[in-house]
């Protein structure tokens, strides 16, 4: 018996060296102390032995009982402690790696150059206002001298809603509800987006922005619409800037011009940028043709003004050098991201 006793000490100290996790460990318990264990069915056979013999043997077993137990504790400790530690070293964190940047927006070209023609104007005194998109036939076209059977209106292919409401083809129509709502001095810009039933390719779209300006005020002269448009122009573009009007036609604009700007690019000698002229179009302009003032029941006699409309992609494209407005509306993370 104490033989056994000695071998089931040996084998179970080796098992337990030999362990390699709690769940090994577990089973050598079950397989030893368990209810089936080696050492409980030894403790059963106990009656077998001689009456005087059993303290003995019994105290025996007990005390092997608890080396094992206590050989298990501690084995089960180590193996706990290894695990723990396993387990910060796996999750460790690294303080001096540098931190993630996190992903901030970028504005859309459009916005910026937007923004910059703003500070422009509202540094001049502009108050910026906006129209609606969907307007009446009045206010884009027949209120700004425009009328059914004239031919600008077939030039403007337009989305019409019904007979009388479209989509707004110009941002001219801010004009006329400045000039309904306020009295003179008005000096408004009026950015927006506007609709014409075009193709898209790099330079068209059914959908783009535009600019719009209007003063109206006592006195108001070609020399004032000259000399503020030259002043944007500078601001827009650098200070080396030369501005030219040229001679154009607008239903509401009496006289009118479109003007254009000194090439940014070749500072007029001609380059690809402006393709050979060394002028690039931004704008249409002119003063308020008297029957628009007349419309809106302000005394041309009394009164006078200018407008000027600008398209707020051609701003953009040409600031950052872009040659494809498409490129504005597809919203590639790629592109926008470089603004
Ligand atoms: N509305 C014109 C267009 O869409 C642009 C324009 C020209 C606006 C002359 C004006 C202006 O205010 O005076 O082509």
């Amino acid at each position: 018996m104490q033989e056994r006793l000695y071998e089931i000490r040996k084998r179970a100290k080796e098992m337990i060296s030999s362990g390699e996790s709690p769940e090994r460990l577990n089973e050598i318990k079950v397989a030893i102390l368990g209810k089936k264990g080696e050492l409980t069915t030894i403790m059963k056979s106990l009656k077998d032995v001689a009456p005087e013999d059993r303290p003995k043997v019994g105290q025996m077993i007990n005390e092997v009982r608890s080396e094992i137990e206590e050989q298990l504790d501690e084995a089960n400790a180590r193996m706990m402690a290894q695990l723990r530690e396993a387990k910060l070293k796996a999750e460790v964190i690294d303080v001096t790696l540098p931190a993630k940047k996190p992903a901030v927006g970028h504005r859309h070209p459009n916005t910026i150059a937007l923004e910059e023609v703003e500070r422009i104007f509202v540094g001049l005194g502009y108050e910026v206002t906006e129209g609606p998109e969907i307007e009446k036939d009045y206010y884009n076209f027949e209120a700004l001298n425009i009328p059914a059977d004239h031919p600008a209106k077939d030039e403007q292919d337009t989305f019409y809603i019904n007979g009388e409401m479209l989509l707004r083809t110009q941002t001219s129509s801010t004009q006329i509800h400045a000039m309904e709502e306020g009295r003179p001095p008005i000096r408004i810009l009026a950015p927006g987006r506007v609709f014409r039933a075009d193709e898209v390719d790099a330079t068209h779209s059914p959908s783009f922005h535009q600019i719009e300006g209007l003063v109206v005020d006592k006195d108001i002269t070609f020399a004032d619409l000259k000399g503020t448009l030259a002043e944007f122009a500078k601001e827009l573009f650098g200070e080396e800037t030369k501005v030219k009007f040229r001679p154009h036609h607008f239903p509401f604009t009496e006289p009118s011009a479109e003007m254009d700007v000194s090439c940014f690019k070749c500072g007029g000698k001609g380059c690809r940028f402006c393709k050979g002229s060394g002028w690039i179009e931004i704008l249409g302009c002119g003063m308020v043709h008297p029957r628009v003032l007349e419309k809106c029941n302000i005394d041309p006699k009394e009164y006078t003004g200018f407008a000027f409309g600008v398209g707020l992609e051609r701003i953009a494209l040409l600031k950052y050098e872009i040659d494809d407005m498409r490129l504005l509306y597809e919203n590639d993370a790629r592109f926008l991201n470089q603004f």
